[in-house]
């Protein structure tokens, strides 16, 4: 018998405020033309004044919760992504399990930027496989417009705000990729590409700072790395390609959502596309999109999903599942 984590519950949260590619055209020189064209983006998300990361962590965590039938008392662990926390220190993560009323078990996050998600499943994972928790909440939240350089059109017109979470549970499987559950993971960084995608910065230059992206570059890198990272996690899982029922990418841009897919060899019926609603919401989009996904009836127990992300670093992977 193998121990599998399964997910038993999911949900997520999205600021009110919803600004249209039109709203922005009023402030830049850009068109919701050119934004559709270029990245499939027609409206975000965006946090409220004062609203910060934590807060919108601690919505989804509560609707995954709810919709798993569980209790905060029933989690041992939570792992959250984010690269927006409200602070420096302490964790979001710690703060999230204290907005829930949670006083045991233990949390922390994890930072992998927009693959920030499937980093963190990785680590839930590997959490209950080595019977060191048995449930884990894992979140991927974050508020990308606090560090958007709203002058920028280059960048600031293709993120947005927003987290979704959900509870991975231990559960004995038969060790075969029929089991549902986490199935394989697959992660890769190299810190060589630093300088295309990165915030300037941090504790060291005592500034927040703002998200720098040589965006071509950075969507080279993706097109060539993602479906290889998503293809690593589907053979691990001692699958093909074929077999994968839903792909559920990272939401940066239609483009390589597609491509991806492409080389996949599936069409886009089969592809889980937030994209045109959220815009890029780095480590909550594929929690958000999943959220989404199971929502309107796509994803359905049983079902093969492979997910996958690429971001800052720069850090990529995949995790291959069966719902
Ligand atoms: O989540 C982490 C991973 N991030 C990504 O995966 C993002 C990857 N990159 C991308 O999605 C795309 O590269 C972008 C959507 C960022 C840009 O698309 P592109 O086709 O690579 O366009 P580009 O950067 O080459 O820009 C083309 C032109 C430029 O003008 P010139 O130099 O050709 O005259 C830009 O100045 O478009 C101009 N431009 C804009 N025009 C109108 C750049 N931003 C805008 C804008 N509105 N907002």
């Amino acid at each position: 018998m193998t121990i599998r984590a399964i997910v038993r519950g999911i949900g997520h949260y999205l600021p009110d405020r919803v600004v249209p590619n039109s709203e922005l055209e009023q402030s830049l020189d850009t068109t919701d033309a050119w934004i559709r064209a270029r990245s499939g983006i027609e409206r975000r998300h965006i946090a409220a004044d004062g609203q910060c990361t934590s807060d919108l962590a601690t919505r989804a965590a509560r609707a995954a919760l709810h919709n798993g039938g569980l209790e905060p008392g029933d989690i041992d662990a939570i792992v959250l992504a984010t690269s927006t926390a409200d602070l420096t220190f302490p964790s979001v993560a710690t703060m999230v399990q204290a907005e829930l009323g949670m006083t045991r078990g233990f949390a922390f996050d994890v930072q992998a930027v927009c693959a920030g998600f499937i980093f963190a499943l990785s680590n839930a994972n590997a959490l209950i496989v080595s019977g060191q928790a048995e449930r884990v909440l894992v979140i991927g939240a974050e508020t990308f417009s606090h560090i958007m350089d709203w002058s920028d059109r280059s960048t600031c017109v293709l993120f947005g705000d927003g987290a979704g979470a959900l509870v991975l549970e231990a559960q004995q499987g038969a060790g075969t990729p029929q089991d549902r559950g986490i199935l394989s993971t697959d992660l890769h960084s190299d810190g060589r590409y630093r300088d295309i995608l990165y915030v300037d910065g941090g504790v060291g230059t005592r500034s927040t700072g703002y998200l720098r992206m040589q965006g071509k570059e950075v969507f080279r890198h993706a097109v060539e790395k993602l479906a290889k990272t998503a293809h690593a996690a589907v053979r691990k899982a001692g699958l093909d390609d074929a077999d994968v029922d839903w792909i559920v990418p990272h939401q940066a841009n239609y483009r390589i959502i597609k491509a991806t897919a492409q080389k996949m060899g599936h069409p886009m019926k089969d592809v889980i596309v937030t994209v045109q609603d959220h815009g890029n919401t780095s480590a909550a989009s594929i929690p958000l999109a999943l959220s989404v996904g199971v929502a309107e009836g796509k994803i359905k127990q049983g079902e093969l999903v492979v997910t996958e992300a690429i971001g800052g670093g720069l850090a990529w992977g995949a995790v291959a599942l069966r719902w």
